[in-house]
């Protein structure tokens, strides 16, 4: 049994590995789960991970894509080129908000789709770096979008995700 000693350390290691794996006490957001805004020109959108999905139908598996790299949290994704065409900033003590205008076809969202919300809950952990709460609605029928990150809950309300953007968050949509 001279090959004993490396089986047995082969089995450590394969321990070892599998226990890292199964939980880090680091615990990573899931993929893209992250979203920010510093400005009118670096922020983050919640999209459907794939390109063309139904807004609501991706509730549970929207992820954070960004204008920029220099923005985007790890695992974010960057937004197609000409998908964002206005965004105009609104910033408070409590809370930092982009609300504007998108091209819903260069994501290839459908006419058809009226919309929904993503926030805290929807896909769950979600958040946006630097604030405590967070919702978005994006409407591709109408092509606008909007999106608040707050310290309190109350600036962040998501309990209206049917009013859509004008109603929830205000703003401009030119
Ligand atoms: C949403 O919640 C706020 C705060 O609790 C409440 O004042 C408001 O009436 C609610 N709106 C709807 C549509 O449920």
């Amino acid at each position: 049994m001279f090959f004993s000693k490396s089986f047995f350390a082969a089995a450590v290691l394969a321990t070892v590995l599998s226990v890292a794996s199964a939980g880090s006490p680091h615990t990573q957001a899931v993929k893209g789960q992250v979203g920010a805004i510093q400005n009118a020109k670096d922020f983050c959108l919640f999209l459907p991970p794939m390109k063309g999905g139904d807004i609501a139908a991706n509730e549970d598996r929207a992820v954070a894509f960004c204008t920029t790299a220099k923005v985007a949290p790890p695992k974010a994704g960057i937004l197609p080129k000409g998908f964002i065409k206005s965004a105009h900033l609104v910033k408070t003590n409590n809370y930092i908000q982009i609300t504007g205008r998108i091209d819903r076809t260069k994501y290839s969202l459908k006419r058809t789709d009226g919309g929904g919300q993503y926030d805290m809950k929807a896909p769950v952990g979600a958040r946006c770096q630097g604030y405590n709460y967070f919702v978005e609605l994006i409407e591709p029928d109408t092509n606008i979008y909007c999106i608040r990150c707050c310290k309190n809950k109350l600036d962040c309300p998501v309990n209206k995700s049917t009013y859509g953007c004008k109603k929830v968050l205000g703003g401009n949509y030119a």
